[in-house]
């Protein structure tokens, strides 16, 4: 018999919102992941935004994204790539591939994207290797109602200024972004961040570069040399962290994304696992400076990097996404969620064809690819701005070799309507785990979920087998008593679950 794990969920309890920026997204010039993926030319040679693209997010409710990097923010100077497209100064780009590109995808059609995505911008500016004057007219171009660079946005065809909620100043400064100490970095932020006005009705929500990992030291010198002098100047520090397996811990010796064993599995979910841990060591940090949670933590990169696919171009980070890029997923946004009190915003790396994409596609094909983590972030999308519930769950192991890691993974939250959604993983690649889940507070009337899970660990869809592993139906379930249902969830799978009021 298979045990039975117990899952309560208070649904009549919870304080704090999950905010919808926690489901956010990151283009980066990289590969194809622009170039190649949002941005395509038509048969006259001119470039276009792909709907089908645009309509695929939308249909995940993309509430952000972050641009235009990455390492290459560092490197980009945003006044190459306004004006006539074809006068535009091209950029070396330097950091990945040494690819030329014409610099036709630069902020007015940025722009354009996130309108059309229904999203908010995220942009990242260039500490590394531009000036605090650089950063600050792009703020006045994208936001002024007049003035020297408003001017200049008018010529460029936009009269009115945009909203700009979220900008990045910097990025990796302690590496891409220019090998910097984190008091140097420190300093240069209050300078640059000085400069960057809030325009109008604009409210800019100003995000430091933080560290890797788990690298306390960088956040507690933002805390203190920032936060603590001038604490209006930093509305949030990002922190990146990327699930990486190796069988050497070489960097540079990534196992690859598909054709792995279970020691793959295991290793990939007890990494993504980690980054509960991550967090609360940024959060103590964070908590000791500033225990009102003024300061959020913005976890603008984040997915697994694998081996660079086989024939790729490795500058291009491209990799093939499968089911257990999927648990990582599932994971890491419950992680998330529960982190949602200082946690205001993360962002998948990246995308489109780069990293752990969310689509793929191919040159001269019609269609797209969507992956795995495509799915999870639909069976998610219920979470955004929802009131976050506490769970209480009795995970179990899955035990690998000598080590052991959590069964079950979930969490839960109530929107507006009184709804409670659950999601929960199963990251057993072999048993089905039995859970019975009580709902404290509310007596459901009706539930409808959805379930991911696919034949084989590295099952992924292809432009052949585009729906190999997508969400359907998930009926395992039964109510055995008032608010009481028994689900059994799949061996390595990820369930979706609303259950509505009466
Ligand atoms: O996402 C790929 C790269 O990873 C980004 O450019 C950089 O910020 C990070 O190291």
């Amino acid at each position: 018999a298979q045990p039975t794990h117990r899952l309560v969920i208070h649904a009549d309890q919870g304080r704090v919102q999950i905010s919808r920026h926690i489901y956010g997204h990151f283009i980066e010039h990289l590969g194809y992941g622009i170039y190649g993926g949002f941005w395509q030319r038509d048969a006259q040679g001119r470039w276009h935004l792909r709907q089908d693209i645009v309509d695929a997010l939308r249909r995940i409710r993309i509430p952000n994204l972050r641009w235009p990097g990455g390492c290459f923010a560092d490197l980009y100077h945003w006044k190459d790539g306004i004006g006539p497209q074809e006068q535009r100064r091209p950029i070396l780009n330097a950091f990945w591939g040494q690819v030329v590109e014409d610099n036709s995808f630069g902020t007015h059609e940025f722009m354009a994207l996130v309108e059309a995505l229904g999203a908010e911008p995220y942009i990242a500016g260039n500490v590394g290797s531009g000036t605090p004057r650089e950063m600050a007219e792009w703020v006045e171009y994208l936001t002024a109602e007049d003035g020297p660079m408003a001017r200049l946005r008018k010529q460029n065809g936009r009269e009115q200024p945009w909203r700009v909620p979220f900008w990045g100043v910097g990025n990796e400064s302690w590496g891409c972004g220019g090998n910097m100490d984190p008091e140097y970095y420190a300093d240069l932020y209050r300078r640059f961040a000085t400069y960057l006005f809030n325009y109008g009705g604009n409210r800019l929500y100003k995000i430091a570069a933080g560290p890797a990992d788990a690298d306390t030291t960088w956040t507690s010198v933002l805390m203190r040399d920032v936060f603590r002098r001038n604490p209006g100047l930093m509305q949030g520090i990002s922190v990146h962290y990327y699930t990486w397996i190796s069988k050497t811990g070489r960097w540079n010796d990534k196992e690859p994304a598909t054709g792995f064993d279970e020691w793959g599995w295991f290793k990939g979910l007890q990494k993504a696992l980690f980054l509960d841990e991550v967090l609360r060591r940024h959060e103590a940090v964070m908590d000791r400076y500033d225990p009102e949670k003024r300061v959020g933590l913005i976890v603008d990169e984040w997915g697994m990097w694998h081996a660079p696919e086989p024939g790729s171009n490795p500058a291009f980070l491209v990799q093939q996404n499968t089911l257990r890029d999927a648990l990582v997923a599932a994971v890491s946004l419950n992680i998330f969620n529960h982190h949602a009190e200082r946690v205001r915003m993360a962002n998948l790396a990246q995308t489109i064809n780069v990293l752990q994409a969310l689509i793929l596609t191919r040159e001269g094909e019609e269609t797209i690819v969507l992956t795995p983590t495509y799915h999870v972030f639909d069976l998610y999308k219920e979470h955004q701005d929802a009131t976050l519930l506490p769970v209480e769950l009795e995970a179990g192991e899955y035990r690998y070799g000598d080590e052991a890691i959590p069964a079950l993974n979930a969490s839960a939250s109530r929107n507006a309507e009184g709804a409670v959604h659950l999601t929960i993983a199963n990251l057993d690649p072999h048993q089905e785990r039995v859970v019975q889940a009580r709902l404290e507070g509310i007596q459901p009337a009706r539930v409808e979920g959805r379930v991911l899970t696919a034949e084989a660990m590295d099952a992924h869809n292809t432009f052949e087998a585009p729906d190999r592993v997508r969400p359907v139906a998930f009926t395992a379930y039964r109510a055995v008593g008032d608010g009481v249902y028994e689900l059994r969830l799949p061996a390595r799978s990820v369930v979706a679950l609303t259950f509505y009021p009466r």
